[in-house]
């Protein structure tokens, strides 16, 4: 008999209906939404891949421990159950929690960056970027050389750049530099993990140099599967373990538990040092809240210290990377390529290839994202050139990103491999006629965060707006 395949150690209790839509009804609504689908409603969509943030299922776990929450203003014994879990988890003596990461961020920099000063990571999320240039600080991303190889099997594509690392360092930019942070796993890079060895190597680095050394940890629990799995030194070490590790490397961490604190909302920064930490509290304390409930309910603080256990269940993310790698194997078998190897949270479509008939200006992933929601009502985001490009003020793109990608987003614990079938089966449609994907152009932009509020139109569309 071959292997049984590899099952999820849960079965569903609640469920939620899922709209469907008519073709013309999607087209109508994706116009109104100024082709853009972050302006979607939630009940115009099939299956969302927008985001695997606040979109996990709970358990009755979760929600019996929800039930016995306690909303006291200060001191709450939802706070002490949270902390201690986090306490556990990452060995930090300071623990102050947030209502999600981006106002970690807020916190963390502004107390501990100074304008002029460079954040330098391996990559930086969307929101991190922007925190970093809003306390006047520059944002420079040093991801590793095998990254830029998106068919590469290399296993650990989400590292950062040593070389460069220590050239910025030691080099004139080198006294700049006032803080070195992680993403783990890479979200901006193709959901790639970094490796402990990377991770000890920075650790070193920031020592040598005394710059401060920090995580963004959103999704540490996937990171530390695929450590487990790819880095033979850690074979034998349990998620937890490997996790623990990676903390303990590290100065501090801002983390959005969103992900894998399997919660719709929640975050932490956790600290080391004593100064720090009193002028972070500060700051939590005058915009998100006293420092035992910091913008969470008591309810929020037990799900997430219940759901921070059970997402280092190795039966559990076992299941959920063999999931998200069959649906890669199922689209790659359509004729889509991804970024290679497949990692946990999301999956990443190579539009620019499978789109070559337009040009990085008609924005190929844009393009191949809003067919997946015309042709099935699947919601997804680009990561390329509207993303990342650089545009002029007429809106038209000046400097294309390197890729044009889209990014699959897997919800936790949420959609069957029924609903990966279709979105595979979807795709194939798409793969068998590409040329019938029409580009867009770009009606107006914000300023920061262009991708979230852009209002675009097809290309071949003129006068529309
Ligand atoms: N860091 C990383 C690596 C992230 O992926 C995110 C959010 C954040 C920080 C910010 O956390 O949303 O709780 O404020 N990522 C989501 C995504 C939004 O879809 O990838 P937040």
């Amino acid at each position: 008999m071959d292997a049984p395949p590899i099952l999820p150690p849960y079965r569903i209790k609640v469920v939620e209906p899922i709209p469907f839509l008519t073709a013309e009804d999607r087209r109508r609504a994706l116009a109104e939404a100024g082709y853009n689908p972050f302006n979607l409603r939630a009940d115009q969509i099939t299956v969302d891949l927008l985001s695997d943030s606040g979109t996990g299922a709970t358990s009755a776990a979760q929600e019996a421990a929800a039930a016995v929450g306690d909303e006291s203003y200060a001191g709450a014994r939802s706070w002490f159950r949270f902390c201690h879990e986090l306490r556990e988890l990452t060995e930090y003596p300071h623990i102050l929690p947030v209502h999600q990461g981006r106002a970690g961020e807020r916190i963390l920099f502004t107390s501990l960056l100074k304008p002029g000063q460079i954040c330098v990571s391996n990559t930086h999320f969307d929101t991190t970027h922007a925190n970093v240039k809003l306390v006047g600080a520059e944002a420079v991303d040093l991801p590793c050389p095998e990254a830029a190889d998106l068919d590469s099997h290399a296993p650990f594509k989400g590292n950062i750049d040593l070389d460069a690392l220590e050239k910025l360092l030691t080099g004139p930019d080198g006294h700049r530099v006032g803080l070195v942070l992680m993403t783990i796993t890479n979200n901006g890079l193709g959901a790639q993990p970094v490796s402990m060895a990377n991770l000890t190597a920075v650790r070193d680095l920031c020592r040598r140099h005394e710059k401060p050394f920090f995580l963004d940890a959103a999704r540490f629990a996937e990171n530390a599967w695929l450590v487990g799995q790819r880095e033979p030194e850690y074979r034998d070490w349990t998620p937890r373990e490997i996790a623990t590790r990676a903390f303990q490397l590290a100065d501090g961490c801002v983390v959005s538990l969103k992900k894998d604190g399997l919660s719709a909302i929640g975050g932490f920064l956790g600290l080391r040092d004593d100064g720090l930490h009193a002028a972070c509290e500060a700051n939590l304390i005058a915009t998100e809240g006293f420092s035992t409930y910091g913008g969470l309910a008591g309810h929020d603080l037990e799900r997430l210290a219940q759901g921070l256990r059970e997402v280092l269940d190795p039966a559990y993310l076992r299941a959920r990377a063999a999931s998200t790698a069959r649906l890669a194997q199922m689209i790659n078998d359509a004729g889509v390529d991804t970024v290679q190897p497949a990692g946990i949270h999301a999956l990443y479509l190579n539009a620019g290839r499978l789109l070559p008939h337009l040009s990085p200006g008609e924005f190929p992933g844009h393009a191949l994202g809003c067919q997946l929601y015309l042709d099935g009502g699947i919601r997804c985001a680009e990561l390329g050139s509207l993303y990342l490009g650089g545009m002029n003020d007429e809106h038209r793109l000046v400097t294309p990103a390197p890729f044009e990608l889209v990014r699959l987003a897997i919800p936790r614990r949420v959609y069957t491999d029924t609903h990966f079938e279709y979105v595979a089966a979807v795709l194939a449609d798409i793969a068998k006629n590409p040329e019938r994907v029409r580009g867009y152009r770009v009606v107006s932009s914000p300023p920061l965060l262009r991708h979230f509020k852009v209002r675009l139109a097809p290309a071949d569309e003129k006068d529309v707006e």
